[in-house]
Parts: C-alpha cells; sequence; structure tokens
C-alpha cells in the first residue's frame, strides 16, 4: 500500500478527539462495544483477577478501567496527548491502579516485565505502520500468555454506512490495503490473511476467531434510534482474535 500516512500523523489525527466524545464513552463504550465487541474480550480473557493486562492503544481508557474493576493489574499505553490525559484524570479521580504509559506500539519502551495478557482492541486497523506494534503486543507476553485484539471486520468494515445506502452490504475491493478515511482519523484496510499470518510468523498459535452478531431482540429495541442496525444481525462488523505465546 502506498499511503502518505504515518503513525506520527494517524497520531496526531486521534489526538484531535474532543473531550465531550471521550466523556459519552463512560463507562463501557457505545453501542457496537457494549453489545458486540465487550462482551467477547471478557470472555476471552477469562478470569483477570490478579493478572498483569496491557491495553495496547487504550484510547479515553475504558477497557483498561472495566479490567481494574475486574481485578488485573492494568498497564495502558496510549500516544495521544489527549486520550492520555484524560485516562489520567480519571486514574486520579477513581484510584484503580491503572499504569499510563504515553508511547506509539510500533516503538514501545520496555515496560517492566511481562504480561499475562494483551488486549489491543480496535487499533491495528489505525496504525500506518502495524506491524512492529503486533510484534510489541507479542513480545510484551510472558510464555503462555494471551493475546487478544479486534478489528473491524476486513470483510465488512462499512457496514452500517452500506447497509444504510443499499439495503445490502456491497464491497468491492477487499485484497489490496487501502485507506478508509474516517470522520477524525484514517483507517487502513489491511485482508483478514495479513493480520492472522503475521500472528502466525510471531510465532502464536489462534485460540479462537469470533465474528459476533447482534441478538436480534437488541436490534429490535434500537431499531428506532440507529437505521440499519439490523444489518449487525446478519453480518459481522468485528473480527475478534484470540492467540497464545508459546
Ligand atoms: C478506535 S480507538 C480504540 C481505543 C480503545 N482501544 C477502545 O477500544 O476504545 C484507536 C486508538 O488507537 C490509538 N493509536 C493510534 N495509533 C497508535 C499507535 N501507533 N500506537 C498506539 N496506539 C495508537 C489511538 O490514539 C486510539 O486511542
Amino acid at each position: 500500500m502506498t499511503t502518505q500516512q504515518t503513525n506520527e500523523s494517524t497520531i496526531r489525527q486521534w489526538d484531535t478527539m474532543p473531550r465531550k466524545v471521550m466523556e459519552a464513552m463512560e463507562p463501557d463504550g457505545d453501542f457496537a462495544k457494549r453489545h458486540l465487541i465487550n462482551p467477547v474480550l471478557l470472555r476471552m480473557l477469562g478470569d483477570v483477577r490478579g493478572l498483569r493486562v496491557l491495553d495496547a492503544g487504550s484510547g479515553q481508557g475504558y477497557l483498561s478501567r472495566m479490567l481494574a474493576t475486574r481485578g488485573a493489574h492494568v498497564t495502558a499505553v496510549e500516544p495521544t496527548d489527549a486520550m492520555f490525559t484524560y485516562s489520567q484524570e480519571k486514574e486520579q479521580a477513581l484510584q484503580q491502579g491503572v499504569h499510563h504509559v504515553q508511547a506509539d506500539l510500533s516503538r514501545l519502551p520496555d515496560l517492566g516485565g511481562r504480561y499475562d495478557a494483551v488486549l489491543c482492541s480496535m487499533v491495528l486497523p489505525t496504525i500506518p505502520d502495524w506491524k512492529p506494534a503486533m510484534r510489541a503486543c507479542v513480545q510484551a507476553l510472558r510464555p503462555g500468555g494471551l493475546f487478544v485484539f479486534s478489528v473491524n471486520h476486513p470483510a465488512f468494515e462499512q457496514l452500517l454506512a452500506t447497509w444504510r445506502k443499499h439495503g445490502e452490504y456491497r464491497l468491492s475491493r477487499y485484497l489490496e490495503e487501502y485507506e478508509i478515511p474516517l470522520t477524525r482519523a484514517t483507517d487502513f484496510h489491511r485482508p483478514i490473511s495479513a493480520y492472522l499470518n503475521e500472528l502466525t510468523a510471531l510465532g502464536c498459535r489462534l485460540r479462537e476467531i469470533a465474528e459476533p452478531g447482534l441478538e436480534p431482540p437488541i436490534a429490535r429495541e434500537a431499531a428506532d434510534t440507529e437505521s440499519g442496525i439490523e444489518s449487525y444481525v446478519h453480518l459481522p462488523n468485528f473480527l475478534i482474535v484470540a492467540a497464545e505465546r508459546p
């Protein structure tokens, strides 16, 4: 893929995140996160009590706080000033013991010790130079540790927008890598094989792939306010992967 974007330029884009958008994510994310992503991430991670967990690309930090509430010792890595500062302020208010580090995952400093689990939710598709970021996540694990990551499902990335326009999903480009301009930042489309082959090249053993769908009653409840939400019942907007470091 040819792109003008660098990790620095996309981090600057993410740094424009307004505070009210961060606040709207409290306490457990937006609709898709609450109903499709979080339940799978938490199930895959299992009982995190007493475990060292790295939240890689932690954003405004809601997942770090959910994990800390469940008894994990959490380190949260986030590169932007805006979201790093917001998460630190939350930590000062809540005193959950979440340790915050401001860094680009592709140039992750030594965090001091290995982690039992690394969570990297909706982050890899935002990073132009993503392979070093995935490598850093895997290398942060102890042997036998669990790497859980989620991405927009590469086959159904623009599900809601496409469904609203056509009443079905349409996709014309899949195999090549390309940029997807979002409201504030740029995402990068890569085929599923790019993520899974890199995981394998890093020596990881795949444990599970999830393609969560929305429960029909929840879609019916949300239908009045979220047009096209029934698409989430029929097609997966997210791909969630759990793998083990040998
Ligand atoms: C879609 S948000 C997801 C945030 C959080 N994981 C969540 O699930 O709410 C993408 C996040 O990746 C972060 N990010 C972008 N480039 C990054 C990089 N090179 N290293 C680490 N994080 C990065 C952004 O700042 C942003 O917080």
